[in-house]
């Protein structure tokens, strides 16, 4: 048996990831949300439990499931809900992989009642939500953390950018511009910019191939 368990290089490992999309609510029937779908998320968290690290994966409403001894799924909503549910976890994580696709915006007040088509416009204000990623990065201390960024335009100095600012151990770049690669996709086209500015470009691969790059990398880099 102690064979077995030394063969599994995160036995004694937490890792923290978020998943999928945030549904942020207008009314009691109105949400705004995205196209997210969690899957580059709970295949990360797949990866990992069977390197043998402990998981909790805080994921927003997705299709995704996952039944694995080490993973314990913290189902979520709002960004605000996730935020929260991922300060519960962080501390007393390793590695934290946060993935979730969550909303930059929310509606400033949540109509109590359904919200009727009484005029012609309808103006819905909104305030910006707090950055998970970065609040995590303004209180890790022995944490690996692990950011993606989704880009569109100028995406390598994006995406150094918020490595930086947020204060991140690595990011994960992901193009739009790619054909097959982003939010509905089985597959994905990344590259990894860690701390020291070491830039990989991965070719689009499944994404539980991305999920094993990338706990590849994290493992060479705490020498798990
Ligand atoms: N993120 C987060 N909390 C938010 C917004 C984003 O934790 N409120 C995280 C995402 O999970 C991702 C990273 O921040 O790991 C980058 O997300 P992205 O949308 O690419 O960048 P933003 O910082 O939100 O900036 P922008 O959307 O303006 O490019
Ligand atoms: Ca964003």
């Amino acid at each position: 048996e102690q064979d077995i368990l030394n063969k599994l290089p995160l036995k004694d490992k937490t890792v923290l990831i978020t998943a999928g999309p945030t549904y942020e609510a207008i009314d009691p029937v109105r949400f705004i949300g995205n196209h997210s779908s969690g899957k580059m998320g709970f295949e990360i968290a797949k990866v990992a439990a069977n390197l043998g690290a402990q998981v909790v994966l805080v994921s927003g409403p997705t299709h995704e499931s996952l039944n694995h001894a080490l993973v314990t799924v913290v189902p979520v909503v709002s960004a605000q809900n996730m935020y929260d549910e991922v300060h519960k976890y962080f501390e007393a994580c390793d590695i934290a992989i946060l993935s979730a696709a969550v909303a930059d915006f929310t509606p400033k007040e949540v109509a109590v009642q359904k919200i009727k088509k009484a005029s012609d416009t309808l103006i819905i204000e909104l305030s910006k939500t707090k950055d998970i990623l970065a609040s995590l990065g303004a209180i890790k201390t022995k944490q690996y953390l692990v950011g993606f960024a989704l880009e569109t335009n100028n995406e390598l100095k994006h995406a150094k950018e918020k490595l930086k600012k947020k204060n991140l151990n690595l990011i994960v770049l992901n193009s739009l511009n790619d054909k097959g690669a982003g939010f509905k996709t089985d597959t994905n086209k990344v590259t990894f910019i860690d701390d020291q500015e070491v830039v990989t470009a991965h070719q689009l691969k499944s994404k539980t191939e991305v999920a094993s790059d990338l706990l590849n990398k994290i493992m060479l880099e705490i020498n798990a």
